[in-house]
């Protein structure tokens, strides 16, 4: 124990067989463990085990479903010993969980808003605290490795994981993932335990051309450097021990066959040193969904040889008896395979697995814990968006009648989406008892005789006679949970029977508030003339019922703006940070009215997000007009809190390269900071520009260019141009 993780690795290796060191390579799901083979049984059969163990080596498990802590505990202490005491060289397994948004597979824990909605608060502490809470609730239970955060970036508003995304941004997706990568990995709360994070899902998944779950992707190689890998490095810049593939395929080829994207960008160009996982059965899945390769030993062979270190194979043995074959006929070297060790058993050792391989039952009282709840109700109120609020409806007056109307106005499973106890979500009963709805969190607030409720299917009269008693209706509209594949859609519109009902509900002539609880920005171009008030509340989580209640009620200030551009048209989306082409007018009218903000192709763009006090920018400026490629440039601007409440404003920087030589996003975001504000007080903020950090732009072989010219920033509606001089002359454009 005395010596360097090096050298005990080295150590151990020397001693391997090599079907102990594929046995590490592999990663087993519960089911094949436990006593029904259904995921939510968290129980083991020690025989199942033992064999897996013992016979097979095998060095890693996944998975399982919302249980309380003591049967956690229970499971990972009998698996642990038995992979401790009873193996021939006693390497501890790791053990690999969804904890997406919180702890969400244990039973009690503190469950925060989805990365969607941490996004939209454009504040990244909130992200580091899930990340900490997260591993203060579980890691004391064996889940010594999370599969969190999704980095890919949320272009696409169809796809079925834009909840899982920080949004569209690459700066924003970084920013958070860093945040939530050391908010998870150092935490002195935990010790002796440390957790690994994992980047998910490198790369580039997060822009299907037909919106469907893993359904392929044509990028370049400039486009990859540009927008999907810098999260990704910004992580592993902060430490990040873990990535996950791609299930998908990157200009024809499945990235888990993929040597240019899984050594050349990943090991050679980004320098990731870290443990490389596949998806859940995607060497599988480049036999039988991509029809990359003709049977399993040949997808293994072209997987290890892009550079796996670890299959999820998950739910047999294929990978483990394909890659002993491999490696005895020649087609792999032991060299191949000691990399992969090398790299998943310096990860056991640097989580500290050989010295605390076993779960502690002593900390239970921290899972849920009050201050642990605070923190997920801070980042819910920071996260929900007003888009809308005529002749200022909201915030709702404390003696107000209310009616709550909709799919989620009395859903707690609405408000948390997928992965939340369940892989799909739990069955509403699951959730806990004290977990609030919207409908009860606003007879909390208002008092149980001033707010009724109604579900199920529209009824002229009965709708009719419950809006006549009231003053203010809450559309509670939205999506139910899914995840991944299963939450596949045809369509973004808002479902036709919502539509419908907002509909009616205005015609009733009383204010009409829509809260949107979903994972994606479902299109309401239609009927958003029929609400007064729309807000965004994505999936706020289990603290997200109380979280809106304060919005609605003006107890919380709102200050989320979209992480994303807020879709209008049903065949068209585009992210804010866009091509000049992509957004072109023939009619010159059009042209015009785009240029002149009075059209736009969003319903919001990025970045809206409105509060019941108002902020001013002004005094905008730059400490010169001509920055040159060694020096800085500070731009500073005063935001003033105009309105009469206190409030908090996300300042959001934008920089743009007037012409390149490679097409320039018409403006990218480069900073923020959330600032709160006093009524009638002002504040300075500054960004200050790095021109390589900050003006620079990757060629086609990832390069770093900095083109000489005019670029602009802008904060807040305001912009100024500066001019950026090369050293050389001979290097300007
Ligand atoms: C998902 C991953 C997840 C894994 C393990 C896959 O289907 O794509 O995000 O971590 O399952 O549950």
């Amino acid at each position: 124990t005395d010596a360097s993780i090096s050298e005990r690795v080295e150590d151990l290796i020397s001693r391997m067989t090599i079907e102990e060191k594929i046995g590490q390579m592999t990663q087993l799901n519960i089911t094949m463990i436990n006593s029904t083979g259904v995921q939510k049984d968290v129980d083991i059969v020690e025989e199942k085990a033992r064999d897996f163990l013992l016979n097979h080596h095998v060095g890693s498990f996944l998975n399982g479903e919302a249980v309380p802590g003591k049967t956690w505990y229970d499971y990972s202490m009998k698996l642990q010993r038995i992979a401790v005491e009873e193996t021939r060289l006693g390497i501890p397994i790791i053990y690999g969980i969804d904890h997406i948004h919180g702890a969400t597979y244990l039973a009690g824990s503190t469950v925060f808003p989805q990365a969607i909605n941490l996004g939209a608060t454009f504040n990244d502490e909130h992200s580091r605290q899930t990340g900490r809470i997260t591993v203060i609730e579980s890691a004391d239970l064996g889940h010594h490795w999370n599969f969190a955060p999704v980095l890919d970036l949320g272009r696409n508003p169809l796809w079925p994981r834009l909840y899982e995304t920080f949004g569209e941004s690459p700066y924003v997706a970084a920013r958070h993932g860093v945040a939530y990568t050391e908010g998870l990995q150092d935490v002195p709360e935990a010790e002796p335990y440390v957790v690994a994070s994992t980047g998910k899902h490198f790369l580039g998944y997060g822009d299907p051309k037909s919106g469907w779950d893993r359904t392929p992707v044509d990028l370049s190689m400039q486009t990859i450097y540009e927008f999907h890998a810098p999260a990704f490095q910004a992580s592993f810049d902060a430490g990040m021990k873990t990535i996950m593939v791609n299930s998908g395929e990157i200009n024809g080829v499945p990235v888990h066959g993929s040597k240019v994207i899984l050594t050349d960008l990943l090991r050679n160009y980004m320098n990731f040193e870290g443990v490389v996982v596949t998806d859940w059965n995607d060497i599988g899945k480049m036999v039988d969904y991509h029809y990359t390769a003709r049977d399993y030993k040949e997808a293994t062979l072209q997987s290890v040889l892009a550079g796996i270190d670890m299959s999820m194979t998950p739910l047999s043995l294929a990978f483990n008896e394909a890659l002993i074959e491999l490696v005895a006929e020649g087609s792999i070297t032991e060299e191949r395979i000691d990399e992969s060790v090398r790299r998943i058993l310096k990860l056991k050792f640097e989580l500290g697995l050989f010295e605390n391989p076993y779960p502690r039952n002593d900390r239970f009282n921290r899972i849920g814990a009050k201050e642990h709840r605070a923190k997920a109700l801070q980042a819910a109120e920071e996260s929900i968006v007003l888009l809308k609020n005529d002749d200022n409806v909201l915030p709702l007056s404390k003696s107000v009648k209310i009616l709550v109307v909709g799919p989620s106005a009395n859903s707690k499973r609405n408000l948390a989406g997928g992965w939340t106890l369940a892989w799909q979500g739990g069955k509403e009963e699951q959730y806990p008892k004290e977990m609030l709805t919207i409908s009860s969190a606003l007879k909390q607030r208002y008092g149980k005789k001033n707010v009724s409720m109604l579900s199920g299917t529209f009824d002229e009269k009965t709708y009719r006679d419950a809006v006549s008693k009231v003053d203010v209706v809450v559309a509670a509209i939205g999506e139910e949970p899914y995840t991944e594949f299963v939450g596949n859609i045809t369509s973004l519109e808002l479902p036709s029977d919502q539509k419908e009902l907002i509909r009616s509900l205005s015609a009733f002539n009383k204010p009409v508030v829509g809260v949107f609880v979903g994972g994606r920005p479902r299109i309401v171009a239609d009927v958003i003339d029929d609400m007064d008030a729309y807000l965004f509340a994505g999936l706020p989580g289990f603290e997200g019922a109380q979280a809106i209640a304060n919005v609605l009620s003006g107890d919380a200030n709102p200050s989320g703006k979209l992480p994303i551009s807020y879709p209008k048209y049903n065949g068209h989306f585009v992210p804010h940070n866009h091509k000049p082409s992509d957004v072109y007018y023939f009619n010159p009218e059009e042209a015009n009215d785009i240029q002149q903000g009075q059209k736009s192709v969003w319903q919001w763009e990025f970045g809206t997000g409105l509060s019941y006090t108002t902020f001013e920018y002004s005094n905008l400026s730059l400490a010169d007009t001509v920055l040159s490629e060694a020096d800085y440039l500070k731009a500073e601007v005063t935001v003033t809190n105009t309105g009469n409440r206190k409030g908090m404003e996300s300042v959001i920087w934008y920089t743009q390269d007037e012409v390149g030589t490679i097409s320039r996003p018409v403006k990218e975001v480069k900073f923020f900071e959330k600032i709160e504000l006093n009524p009638g007080e002002s504040k300075t903020v500054s960004f200050t520009i790095f021109p390589e950090k900050h003006l620079s732009f990757p060629s086609h072989d990832g390069e770093l260019l900095l083109e000489q010219g005019y670029f602009n920033v802008k904060v807040g509606g305001m912009e100024k141009r500066f001019y950026l001089q090369k050293n050389s002359l001979a290097e300007s454009k």
